[in-house]
């Protein structure tokens, strides 16, 4: 089995996701860089190529299911195997005045698209992928999650959450409830799968609103990628530690 690891990252051309991909490529790990759009992936992979990282580009959109089965077919005849995948991809579907998504008001196709790319995106990835990282003597999933996803916060009327995003919130809930669930599956079979908060980062998603940087936001997810054999499964965390479900 070849020494050199490789990692997928969903949505990796910008943001977070780039910063999973270069922390993981500095960290020695092969890295491929799943993206929708040709350009973006294309200048993703030749700025982490001339950062030293070993990149290629993954042509990936996480809610298009030919999409995702040829993605683990490249990856198959690149690398033969997967070590970790970071479930990265996300978005806040469409927000009213002031970040707010209403309950009252919510357009149900923003729902459903929320859904589709934060919640069933990672199903389709995960299971497409699980052959790959079934291959790997420690294979690591990370599913990039939000704590405004915790139903535990958002339940404290002493923890600030932000505003009301009746879409997005409940998505990472949702994604939340089916980590501990592929936790549950993969017990005992070496595969550790943990949901991982970056902290309100500054990005296009957050109209660079946020105090930390992308490259902050991208430690804890690294660090789960990485986790060695016997670490934490079926676990929520942000830099500080554990994020109540
Ligand atoms: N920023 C924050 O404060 C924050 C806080 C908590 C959690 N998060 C989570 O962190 C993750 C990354 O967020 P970010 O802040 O880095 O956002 P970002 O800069 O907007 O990046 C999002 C990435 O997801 C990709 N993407 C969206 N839909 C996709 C699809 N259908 N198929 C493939 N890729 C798709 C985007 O690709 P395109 O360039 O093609 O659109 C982009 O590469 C998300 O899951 C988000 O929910 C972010």
């Amino acid at each position: 089995m070849s020494e050199t690891k490789t990692a997928l990252v969903t949505g990796a051309n910008k943001g977070i996701g780039y910063e999973i991909a270069a922390g993981l490529g500095r960290l020695g790990y092969r890295v491929g860089v799943g993206a929708r759009d040709a350009t973006r992936r294309e200048a993703a992979v030749e700025k982490l190529r001339a950062d030293g990282v070993d990149a290629f580009g993954v042509p990936l959109d996480v809610t298009d299911d030919r999409s995702v089965t040829a993605a683990a077919d490249l990856v198959d005849r690149l690398a033969g195997r997967l070590d970790a995948l970071v479930n990265n991809a996300g978005i806040p579907g469409g927000m009213g005045p002031g970040w707010l998504q209403e309950p009252t008001a919510l357009d149900l196709d923003v729902v459903r698209t929320v859904v589709d790319t934060n919640v069933l995106g990672v199903v389709r990835v995960t299971n497409a992928m699980l052959p790959l990282l079934r291959r790997s003597a420690s294979p690591r999933i990370v599913n990039v999650s939000s704590s405004v996803g915790s139903l535990a916060r958002q339940a404290d009327p002493d923890v600030e959450v932000g505003p009301v995003m009746a879409a997005y919130a409940p998505s990472k809930s949702f994604l939340n409830a089916l980590t501990l669930q592929y936790a549950r599956q993969f017990a005992g079979t070496g595969v550790l799968i943990n949901a991982a908060c970056p902290g309100l980062v500054a990005t296009d998603f957050t109209g660079f609103f946020g105090s930390r940087t992308a490259a902050q936001g991208a430690a804890t997810p690294i660090r789960l990628a990485t986790l060695p054999d016997g670490g934490p499964t079926g676990c929520f965390f942000e830099d500080d530690g554990v994020v109540p479900w």
